[in-house]
């Protein structure tokens, strides 16, 4: 599915409009440096009911959040500088919950120890604003669409 974010308040309401859908599973967030990935998870997070601050983990790599009884962990891999230290942020455990959200920029860094991906979401820049693809590839990323499909 691909679709034009003219602005940054496409990318958030992209991102509500995900949220809901968006319970439990692995979200790949790719795009260049400044494409909004990361706007795009804040997006995502408060449209789950995360009235709290959203930063960047460009420098703790993993910011993780609370709510209700689940949890949803934001990753930035940017500065991961081997696969391998993902075990060192605690992935293992990351994964062991059931209700569970991994929102993952430039997850590229952590192939080969990552999960793959139920949803695999690119943006580009477009002018002045953005494009966004999004792709389910897994049975659980098809089902954590279905609400954006049926819009
Ligand atoms: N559709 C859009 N059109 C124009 N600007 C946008 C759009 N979506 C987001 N932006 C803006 O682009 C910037 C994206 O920054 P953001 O930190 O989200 O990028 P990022 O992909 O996470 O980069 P990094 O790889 O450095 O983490 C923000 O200033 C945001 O407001
Ligand atoms: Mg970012």
């Amino acid at each position: 599915m691909q679709l034009e974010l003219a602005d940054a308040a496409a990318t958030d309401a992209l991102g509500h409009r995900l949220a809901p859908g968006m319970l439990a599973g692995i979200v790949y967030l790719h795009g260049e440096l400044g494409a909004g990935k990361t706007a795009l998870a804040r997006a995502i997070l408060r449209g789950r009911g995360y009235a709290g601050t959203v930063r960047s983990p460009t420098y703790t790599l993993v910011e993780p959040y609370e709510i209700g009884d689940s949890t949803v962990y934001h990753l930035d891999l940017y500065r991961l500088s081997d696969p391998e230290e993902l075990e060192w942020l605690g992935l293992r455990d990351m994964l062991a919950g059931e209700q569970t959200l991994l929102l993952v920029e430039w997850p590229e860094r952590g192939e080969g120890v990552l999960p793959p991906a139920d949803i695999r979401i690119t943006l580009q820049h477009r002018d002045t604003g953005r494009t966004v693809n999004i792709e389910a590839e897994t049975t659980r990323g098809h089902q954590m669409m279905g609400l954006l499909e049926s819009i």
